[in-house]
């Protein structure tokens, strides 16, 4: 019997990234093909075994930049590509402040040559997009829903998604039949549940998790906590942390509603998170309970730039979407430890 997917090849750029490999492999199991494009600049070759293992299937790979415009086009002209989904990005917002350039540069130059290609695409090619809630700043209404207004940006990192969303819907209105979904994730965590794929961080880790991974495998002597004097419930910022598994799946689910022609909108947007927020101090107290140790940490200074508390709402994501997270935080956190475990040989 043929499947209505035969023929269909899933562009993943940034696919042996931490999101991008486990929604290659969320794909995989839903029998698409997938295409990954990865410079290898924060992601290693080794993943694919990983995605390997995940999903049994060895998907394609080519290693390239995406800056470089006649290589994208060669690779729109040998491959029949049906879908896009945008991750290729640089992502450390303290780097983007010291290398704006080389920020937007990489990350709106990809875009603009993936565009490029949807335009001279013969039917226009489904696009998700990687957006992040920061594009909200300090919220003024909690929890955030999609109508909550962008801020302006606190870091060029920051500027890339919310331009990069401009773009979009510039674009969007040009093309004819052009469907566009981004996705504003919060606080994605955890690993894969077989353990062959995870979060890698190189040098010092700066989200929180793999910090708390990292410092309870004895990489480092402490976690500090970065202020507990503001205004929440223990005084430690809250955010919402969510299932990278959870988050794989919401973008399968956003492709599947453009390819089948359910979106409501040309360009939509879709917040990503649980919609329960979790204080420092409550992350913490979730490794403590699933790994069974004491983790060492102190109270510092607030860190430049952190919001004091972001969660989502979920009511758009649950109802017009369809997708639900299903896995909670001491399941995400319990993951992200077994992966640390693996990869640290413990
Ligand atoms: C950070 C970025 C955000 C980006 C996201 C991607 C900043 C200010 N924000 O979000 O733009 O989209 O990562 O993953 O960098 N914390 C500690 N000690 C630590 C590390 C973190 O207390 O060693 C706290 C932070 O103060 C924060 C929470 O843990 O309250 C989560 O931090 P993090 O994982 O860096 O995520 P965000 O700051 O939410």
């Amino acid at each position: 019997m043929t499947n209505a997917k035969d023929n269909s090849m899933i562009l993943v750029t940034g696919g042996l990234g931490f999101i991008g490999s486990h929604t290659v492999v969320a794909l995989l199991e839903k029998g698409h093909q997938v295409l990954i494009v990865d410079d290898l600049s924060n992601s290693s070759v080794g993943v694919l075994d990983g995605i390997e293992t995940a999903s049994g299937i060895r998907p394609t790979f080519i290693k390239l930049n995406l800056q470089n415009g006649a290589a994208v086009a060669e690779m729109f002209q040998q491959h029949r590509i049906t879908g896009i989904i945008h991750f290729a990005a640089y992502k450390a917002v303290g780097e983007s402040v010291q290398k704006p350039v080389a920020y937007y540069q990489n990350n709106l130059g990809s875009m603009l040559n993936l565009l490029a290609e949807v335009e001279k695409a013969a039917s226009p090619i489904p696009f998700i997009f990687s957006s992040s809630c920061t594009v909200y700043g300090e919220a003024t209404k909690l929890p955030i829903t999609e109508n909550s207004p962008v801020q302006p940006a606190m870091s060029p990192y920051g500027n890339t998604k919310q331009i990069g969303e401009e773009i979009l819907v510039d674009t969007v209105n040009a093309i004819e039949g052009f469907r566009v979904i981004s996705l504003r994730y919060f606080n994605p965590i955890g690993a894969h549940p077989s353990i062959a794929i995870g979060e890698l961080p190189l040098g010092k880790p700066q989200n929180l998790v793999p910090f708390i991974t990292q410092t309870a495998a004895g990489l480092y002597p402490k976690l500090t906590v970065f202020g507990n004097d503001y205004p929440t419930s223990d005084g430690t910022n809250v955010r919402d942390y969510i299932h990278v598994v959870d988050l794989a799946e919401a973008h399968v689910v956003a492709l599947e509603r453009i390819l089948e022609s359910k979106s409501t909108e040309a360009y939509e947007v879709f917040n990503l998170g649980t919609g329960k927020g979790s204080s420092v101090l409550e992350v913490i107290q979730s490794f403590e309970r699933v790994s069974g140790q004491k983790l060492t940490y102190e109270i510092g200074e607030r860190r430049k730039g952190d919001v004091i508390a972001a969660y989502a709402d979920t009511t758009k994501a649950n109802t017009v979407l369809g997708w639900k997270t299903k896995r909670s935080l001491d399941e995400a956190v319990a993951s992200a430890w077994k992966w640390e475990q693996k990869v640290r040989n413990l």
